[in-house]
């Protein structure tokens, strides 16, 4: 009993104010590890006389008890302590201005990408993409361009192997994918706006690398006037209500008859301008109603079916909408605060 009475005694004293875990741990280990002071009076208990072991095993576990009170006291406190001291040091000054994140914004030539395709998916068309990488087959044999057609020679291409692999010298090929895609023959309504190269010698209106955007609809009785109407459609959702288009003749393999369009000038309205070269008209692009070889090459009966595509420069546009003077700016390292200038108040 008197044993019991000392260990009590220094239960209160050594845990009355244990300054680390560690030294709360070395205690647990003193009072319940296998040699602790607790752990032995416990063992004692078979010593006991036996009227006396009830008494005796109800006093231990009052140490066992308060020993864990204690303890318990303690590790709340001390843990308590430490995550004060680290609040203490890590110390956050929200008053300090944030770092500025640059957002990116999108370039002019994006920008009219995404203006058309809007455009386009109002009236029912597709956004399709194919590979920069192409094949010849594609490319050229597919839309009325053998091998040997005079017509290559205007499409300056960048061959990758044995005059088969090439990188692509018109968006023109996905609409060949398009067509032979379309297996059960139910017509195509479909935009292709990408990437093209071609081996120009770079200066400010040419560039190897130049993007552009494509249209392709097959489907019955599909005529010139839809391809002007489409045509008036887009070139008046981009630039302006008053912007009109006038076809002149002119001759593409894939299309028959063929067309370059032209649409009156966005900024004088035919009064002639720096714009538009005093002419009162800006040449777009290329379009014309599609060959029939090439209809058939793609398995579609030309007696039923006919259609138009077009073609133009998305990077011209961009030049013409946004007053850019150099091709060349759309294809060198940007720096943000160029394209920043083109982005609307409101977005990016
Ligand atoms: N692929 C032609 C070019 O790069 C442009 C073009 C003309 C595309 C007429 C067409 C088209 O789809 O019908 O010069």
């Amino acid at each position: 009993m008197d044993k019991i009475k000392e260990i009590k005694d220094l239960i209160y004293e050594k845990l009355n104010d244990v300054s680390s875990l560690e030294q709360l741990n070395n205690l647990k280990v003193e009072f319940l590890g296998k040699k602790g002071l607790i752990t032995e009076a416990n063992a004692k208990i078979k010593d006991i006389e036996v009227d006396k072991k009830k008494e005796y095993g109800m006093l231990v576990n009052e140490l066992k008890s308060l020993f864990q009170e204690k303890y318990d006291e303690n590790k709340k406190r001390l843990e308590d302590e430490i995550i004060k001291a680290k609040l203490e040091k890590d110390v956050i000054d929200v008053t300090l201005p944030g770092s500025i994140i640059n957002i990116g914004s999108k370039s002019p030539i994006e920008r009219i990408i995404d203006e058309v395709e809007d455009i386009m998916i109002s009236m029912g068309y597709d956004v399709l993409d194919g590979p920069e990488i192409e094949q010849d087959l594609y490319n050229f044999e597919l839309l009325n361009l053998p091998k040997g057609h005079p017509a290559r020679d205007a499409q300056d291409t960048f061959y990758i192997k044995d005059e088969e692999l090439l990188l692509r010298s018109q968006t023109s090929p996905v609409q060949i994918r398009a067509m032979l895609a379309d297996k059960e023959k139910k017509g195509i309504r479909m935009i292709c706006p990408g990437k093209t190269y071609r081996r120009d010698d770079d200066d400010a209106t040419h560039s190897h690398q130049f993007t552009q955007i494509e249209g392709l609809i097959v489907d019955k009785n599909i005529s010139l006037s839809d391809l002007k109407g489409t045509l008036d459609v887009i070139a008046k959702k981009l630039f302006n209500e008053n912007v009109e288009t006038r076809f002149r003749p002119s001759y593409y393999p894939f299309t028959e008859p063929s067309v370059e369009f032209d649409i009156t000038c966005f900024n004088c309205h035919k009064k002639g301008c720096n714009i538009c070269k005093n002419t009162g008209y800006i040449t777009v692009g290329g379009a014309g109603l599609v060959h029939y070889k090439v209809l058939e090459n793609c398995g579609y009966d030309s007696n039923l079916y006919s259609g138009f595509a077009f073609g133009f420069g998305a990077d011209r546009l961009a030049m013409l909408k946004y007053g850019i003077k150099d091709i060349r700016t759309f294809y060198t390292p940007h720096d943000l605060r160029t394209i920043k200038q083109f982005a609307k108040k409101e977005g990016i």
